[in-house]
């Protein structure tokens, strides 16, 4: 593939700070693509060739061209445009196989996501929405609450001056799910507020890793405790999961029921000032690194 943009994850970050010991065998950054294919190996169709895919990778896509195994490419959602599809495959593949892969996430029952305005966190909160699931979040700021508003949140709680336990138990809310990306701070309170028959899903630990944990909730209410990590998963998982994308998730975007949260696009050459602005932690959405802004683009999709 040629890469017209790569998204820009937390966990290139911790890559980078060589805090990712998963990310071992492949050593350059870059979790995600879009872009036009440009050449096929053995035993994928020739019909590839010029189309716009964006592509999962297990690193590497901070470059202007990358090899990937065929059954980890999609086609551009249409009516997307080529650029914002290169921040899609990693949030949609972490967030669909977490909450609906496992076991279907119910109209109407409620799911806790945390950190709403991330990468992660805002493709949770709309396709969950889309799903007619009741969602609420946390974010740390007033103008990230107002963006996880637009995207489908019922309730927006403010970490940095509320107790997320405390407003949920306050309204009466105990959710189904609880997508984390917090870990040992909010290990015991997330196993608190959720219902019978609950699933606690870490997929971050941003405040470490290592928690004690009392277990009378788990046994109290039935409820499960769970995690993964989409880079460490064997590829014949991660073929499923990208079907099932394209199937399931990619109809939202066409049909404008969900929508690409992109915050900025930033040259390559200014992978630097992208991982600062994410470490900043000011985004909302999806930080991009644009390959090649010349690059005609392909036809059937527009940049
Ligand atoms: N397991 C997997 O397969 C997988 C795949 C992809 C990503 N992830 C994880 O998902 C997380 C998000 O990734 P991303 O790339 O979307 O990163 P990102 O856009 O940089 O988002 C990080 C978010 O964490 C929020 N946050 C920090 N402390 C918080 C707290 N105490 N309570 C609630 N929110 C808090 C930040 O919001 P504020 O600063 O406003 O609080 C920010 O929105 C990361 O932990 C990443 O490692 C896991």
């Amino acid at each position: 593939m040629r890469v017209v943009a790569a998204g820009v994850n937390r966990a290139d970050l911790m890559q980078r700070a060589g805090n990712y010991p998963g990310a071992a065998a492949v050593a350059d950054l870059g979790l995600e693509v879009s872009g036009v294919v440009v050449s096929v190996g053995d035993g994928a169709g020739d019909d590839l060739l010029g189309r716009g895919v964006c592509a999962l990778l297990p690193g590497g896509g901070y470059a202007e061209y990358v090899a990937v195994r065929a059954a980890h490419l999609a086609p551009v959602p249409a009516g997307v445009s080529i650029v914002d599809a290169g921040g899609l495959m990693e949030a949609t593949a972490t967030v669909w196989s977490n909450l609906y892969m496992p076991g279907k996430l119910e109209p109407g029952s409620w799911l806790l996501v945390h950190g709403g305005a991330s990468g992660i966190g805002a493709t949770a909160v709309q396709i969950a929405a889309a799903h007619g699931v009741r969602v609420a979040t946390t974010v740390g700021s007033p103008d990230k609450a107002g963006f996880v508003e637009g995207l489908g949140a019922e309730l927006v709680i403010d970490h940095r001056r509320q107790d997320f336990a405390d407003e949920l138990r306050d309204r009466g809310i105990r959710p189904a799910v609880v997508l984390d990306i917090v870990g040992a701070d909010y290990l015991q309170r997330n196993l608190q507020v959720l219902g019978r028959g609950g699933r606690l899903v870490v997929i971050g630990h941003q405040s470490g890793a290592k928690a004690p944990i009392d277990l009378e909730p788990l046994l109290r209410n039935n409820l499960t405790l769970t995690g993964s990590g989409l880079r460490m998963r064997p590829d014949h998982e991660k073929d499923q999961i990208i079907a099932d994308l394209v199937q399931h998730v990619w109809p939202l975007y066409e049909s404008g029921a969900i929508v690409p949260t992109t915050h900025a696009v930033l040259p390559l050459e200014r992978a630097a000032d992208a991982h600062r602005l994410l470490e900043q932690s000011h985004h909302r959405g999806k930080v991009l690194l644009l390959a090649d802004p010349d690059l005609p683009p392909p036809p059937g999709s527009r940049r």
